[in-house]
């Protein structure tokens, strides 16, 4: 029995990933014709919505937009390209206008009237709007709100693309035609059929990575799903080994993945030993609020030279009542824990948060695929080179969906509706219902702790060695239990993170310096003279 669903459903516009990218874009788009947004979980259930800090963007007279891309420069370690970096800083206030218009709770200055900026780590100065330390609930909710009223936009929860349909998967081989992608087929994961999607165009807003790692800021949905996609469809991927750790995680075993904002160093938080010694100035001049890449590496030195299991985060000297005003979300989580930030220091440690490469789009986002684009975290623009700048990446995701949306409604004429071969429903001839959940979860694990332990913060060649023996291994038996099993959302998340996983390793191995996020104990300097430019991996197809 087939478990596909017969009738092809067709959209002029195919959106993959419902967080910040995916919903703006889909918004942008609706004016302009019918709009699919799948997402693989509920709608909005994404990175976006836990972002706390807030966005970037040059909103203070006293700031500008020079400072902001320096800032950007400086933090990205060599590795940004220009253009891309000012095209983003130049469109901030653009964009944040556009959220203020729909109505964003932008949280505002006390007294003053204007809306108050918060500093973060590699700033030099105060730049990022917010709400208060729940910025992505806010501004999801905002962009939400619309798309569900929507007529044109056609929201499917649930529903998990499985992989690209391209011209050459369809064995279209055309001599002086480009590879193109006609959509996607994706799991309705309660009920188990694949269903096919055909567009004029499709876009990938299916953001990071993070949950290829055991410790990660990241939800359930970040596993690199997009990625993994258009580089089976062909597409360049690029600066995988630039994982980015945030350096303050809160470290209890009853909380998940909980971030403590950078936006409380900002306020003057401090990061201390457990005898409740600084120690930032020891590794860099702005201490608390250097680079996120810097002080990620040195709370890692920090607690394997102690055996500590954390650091911790010291904001008592600010008093209850700022922080309370200030990180109302950060408060009640930590006082439901049992951990009162007005009066002790919160424990965190690093984990994995943000996938600084990823598919390689141009300056509107288009991949190397005919007809699919690629816009936030999923994507590489260049914006954020060896190590992303603090709150830029919510500004790239909205910045990117306007500049894709423009470029799409550019070309729509170009691409007739539905002018598309029969794309052949999915096959599941002769595959079974995987008996032993065990082997998938045990692999899970298994990529995520040995990814933890070999590619993390800090790498040599043996470890990446070793985790590339492994990572090979893996990626061979989750493929036949692709080939031969029903699937589930858990085996196709599995099969992802493998093959990300497997990126992150060959681009780990191919960069024979240390920069930025990458740090190598092997090459522990940074080589410009060899190394400055981006790591993409050879095209599989
Ligand atoms: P996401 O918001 O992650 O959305 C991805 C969407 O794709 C989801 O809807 C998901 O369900 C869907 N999806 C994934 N795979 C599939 C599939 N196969 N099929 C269908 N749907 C799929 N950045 C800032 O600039 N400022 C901040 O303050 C900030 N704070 C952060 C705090 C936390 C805890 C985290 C985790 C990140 C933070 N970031 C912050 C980073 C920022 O939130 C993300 O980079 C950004 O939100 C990514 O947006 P996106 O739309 O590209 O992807
Ligand atoms: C934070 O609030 O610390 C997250 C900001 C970011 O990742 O940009």
């Amino acid at each position: 029995m087939s478990n596909a669903h017969s009738t092809p459903l067709t959209a002029d516009f195919l959106i993959i990933g419902a967080g910040v990218a995916g919903l703006d874009l889909a918004l942008r788009l609706a004016g302009h014709g019918d709009v699919i947004l799948l997402s693989k979980a509920a709608v909005g259930e994404s990175n976006s919505y836990y972002a706390q800090g807030g966005i970037a963007a040059v909103l203070d007279p006293a700031d500008d937009l020079d400072s902001h891309i320096a800032d950007t420069l400086v933090a990205g370690a060599g590795l940004c390209h220009e253009d891309t970096v000012r095209q983003v800083v130049e469109n901030g206030p653009r964009s944040i206008r556009r959220l203020l218009d729909l109505g964003a709770p932008f949280t505002r200055e006390a007294h003053k009237g204007g809306f108050h900026l918060t500093k973060e780590g590699g700033h030099s100065t105060r730049r990022v709007i917010h709400t208060a330390d729940a910025t992505g609930k806010a501004v999801v909710e905002i962009l939400l709100e619309r798309v569900l009223a929507h007529p044109r936009i056609h929201a499917y929860a649930d529903h998990m693309a499985v992989d690209l349909v391209t011209s050459h998967k369809l064995g279209m081989f055309l001599p002086g035609q480009p590879n193109r992608c006609f959509g996607c087929y994706a799991l309705e994961v309660e009920s188990g059929r694949v269903l096919t999607f055909q567009s004029r165009f499709t876009i990938l807003a299916s953001g990071g990575a993070g949950k290829v790692y055991r410790y990660t800021t990241n939800p359930d949905v970040a596993t690199g799903d997009g990625i993994a996609m258009a580089y089976r469809a062909g597409c360049r991927v690029a600066n995988m080994e630039f994982m980015q750790f945030h350096p303050t995680c809160l470290f209890h075993p009853k909380a998940k993945s909980f971030l403590i904002s950078e936006a409380v160093r900002g306020e003057g938080g401090i990061l201390v030993l457990k005898n409740g010694e600084p120690f930032m100035k020891r590794h860099h001049p702005s201490a608390d609020l250097a680079p996120r890449d810097i002080v990620a590496r040195a709370i890692d030195y920090e607690m394997k030279r102690s055996g500590d299991d954390c650091v911790y985060l010291d904001i008592t000297a600010k008093g209850r009542d700022f922080i309370e005003e200030h990180f109302p979300n950060i408060y009640k989580k930590c006082a439901e824990l049992g951990i009162d930030m007005a009066t002790e220091a919160i424990p965190v440690v690093p984990a994995a948060h943000y996938t600084c490469g990823g598919v390689v789009t141009d300056a509107h986002g288009a991949t190397d695929l005919e007809g699919l684009y690629a816009i936030g975290e999923v994507s590489h623009t260049g914006l954020h080179g060896a190590n992303r700048l603090a709150s830029n990446s919510l500004l790239e995701c909205l910045v990117y969906a306007d500049a894709a949306c423009e470029s799409m409604l550019n070309r729509i004429r170009e691409r007739p509706r539905f002018a598309h071969p029969n794309i052949p429903l999915w096959d599941s001839f002769g595959v079974h219902s995987c008996q032993e959940a065990v082997l998938i979860s045990h692999n899970w694990d298994e990529i995520r702790r040995f990814m933890s332990n070999y590619v993390g913060i800090v790498r040599s060649n043996r470890r990446l060695a070793c985790a590339r023996r492994r990572s090979e291994l893996l990626q061979q038996e989750i493929n036949e239990f692709y080939w031969n099993c029903s699937i589930t959302r858990d085996l196709l998340e599995l099969r992802n993170i493998s093959l990300v996983a497997s990126l992150i390793i060959r681009s780990a191995i191919h960069r024979k310096e240390s920069r930025g996020l990458h740090f190598t104990t092997d090459y522990p300097d940074r080589d410009d003279a060899n190394w400055s430019q981006d790591t993409i991996l050879p095209i599989t197809e």
